[in-house]
């Protein structure tokens, strides 16, 4: 082990060149991936991670975490496991095409909040469940159901972590997203709580600094920020998630106060979320291709048709508008970029070896 600043400097530029790719045309195979994370583990375990300044902390834990996941993790105890989540994915898609969206901000809530771990599966009082930004959160049937599959063909073996993994990322294929080959070995956690939810939670209303410190803190980067927000392309959302743009009149009537949205959009928005609507109305996220993973998030960010304050922020923020300019104008570099901060999403904080346990039932610990 070589040791000293410099190295320690060379070992942080080196994981983030495999997880933030700064060159676009970098790709690797899964066995040079394997090999770069095992030699930079190596490193890493002999270094003094006390030194390192928090940013360098947060990539390396990230690091530490995905590199302990494998891709052929379930080719001798469970080979179809991919093939049962994708078809029950596919299958629960096409009966209900709100499914695709559900999964994907599903793993997005799960990630963030202990890690992907499927805590946010745990059903009971004081879970992150019960908590009110988990509250319009949907999808669980589907994993559930995929468990119960799996549990009947290699029972206790595949965790409910791995699964929802999967399935998100299948998400993201069947409505004509990239389709990403992602490592598996994901334990799941024995605990989940409501108190853990809105400290690693973004809101609507942050700012784009509040955003970034929440996303460095799971060893996300900014790129990461704007690419996975790119998940706004599916999906829904209820009128409450973006009411704060607007204002009720002296007559009752809402009004735009958010200057960043177009107004005809705005109208739009106010005639299917008229003040007083009821709390189950849904508008698509995205405004012309709702149901298809494409880069129109971006265009519509562009035409300031962001449907969150957090959405329209990214054009307005300098430090973003070029990504998404740049993400408006070539799906394949949105589609590149995806892979490589999902991949990392789906990294956050992972227990693997002895850590949690694989359950039986997706919705309650092992007893
Ligand atoms: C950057 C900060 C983010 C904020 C503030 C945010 C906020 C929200 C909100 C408020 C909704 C609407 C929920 C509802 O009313 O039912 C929503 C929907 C959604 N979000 Fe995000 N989100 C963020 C990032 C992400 C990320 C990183 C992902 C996934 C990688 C994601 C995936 C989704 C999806 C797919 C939906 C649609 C859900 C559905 O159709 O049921 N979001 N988001």
């Amino acid at each position: 082990m070589v040791d000293g600043t410099h190295r320690e400097t060379e070992i942080v530029l080196e994981a983030l060149y495999l997880w933030s790719c700064a060159d676009d045309d970098f790709v690797m195979d899964e066995e040079q991936q394997l090999k770069m994370m095992n030699a930079l583990m190596t490193d890493l375990k002999s270094m003094a991670a006390t030194q390192l300044g928090e940013p360098e902390k947060s990539i390396l834990k990230c690091l530490a975490a995905a590199a302990s996941l494998s891709f052929n993790f379930y080719a001798a105890s469970c080979p179809f496991v991919e093939l049962m989540v994708a078809n029950t994915v596919r299958s629960a898609s096409s009966s209900d095409p709100t499914i695709p969206g559900k999964l994907l901000r599903l793993v997005f809530h799960d990630c963030f909040v202990e890690g992907c771990d499927a805590s946010v599966l745990l059903k009971g009082n004081g879970t992150e469940q019960s908590d009110l930004a988990n509250k319009s959160l949907g999808g669980f049937a589907v994993i559930d159901s995929a468990k119960r599959l799996l549990e009947l063909i290699c029972p206790g073996t595949v965790s409910c972590a791995d699964i929802l993994a999967l399935a998100a990322r299948d998400a993201v294929a069947i409505t004509g997203g990239p389709m990403i080959q992602i490592p598996a070995g994901r334990r799941d956690g024995r605990a989940s709580a409501a108190a853990n939810v809105r400290p690693n939670i973004v809101d609507t209303s942050f700012t784009m600094d509040e955003m970034i410190k929440i996303f460095s803190s799971k060893g996300l980067s900014l790129d990461d920020l704007v690419t996975l927000s790119g998940a706004h392309t599916i999906g829904a959302a209820h009128c409450s998630a973006f009411s704060g743009r607007f204002q009720k009149d002296s007559h009752g009537k809402l009004k735009l106060i958010d200057p960043s949205l177009d107004t005809s959009y705005a109208n739009e928005l106010m005639r299917m979320c008229p003040a007083g609507a009821s709390a189950s109305i849904t508008v698509n996220n995205d405004p012309e291709t709702s149901s298809a993973f494409d880069n129109q998030y971006y265009r519509n960010l562009l035409a300031r048709k962001g449907l969150f304050q957090s959405d329209s922020i990214l054009l307005d923020d300098e430090r973003t508008r070029k990504q998404v300019e740049g993400f408006a104008n070539d799906e394949g570099r949105f589609f590149e970029s995806w892979s490589r901060s999902f991949l990392k999403l789906t990294s956050i904080g992972v227990k693997t070896g002895e850590e949690g346990e694989i359950r039986r039932s997706c919705s309650e610990i092992n007893g």
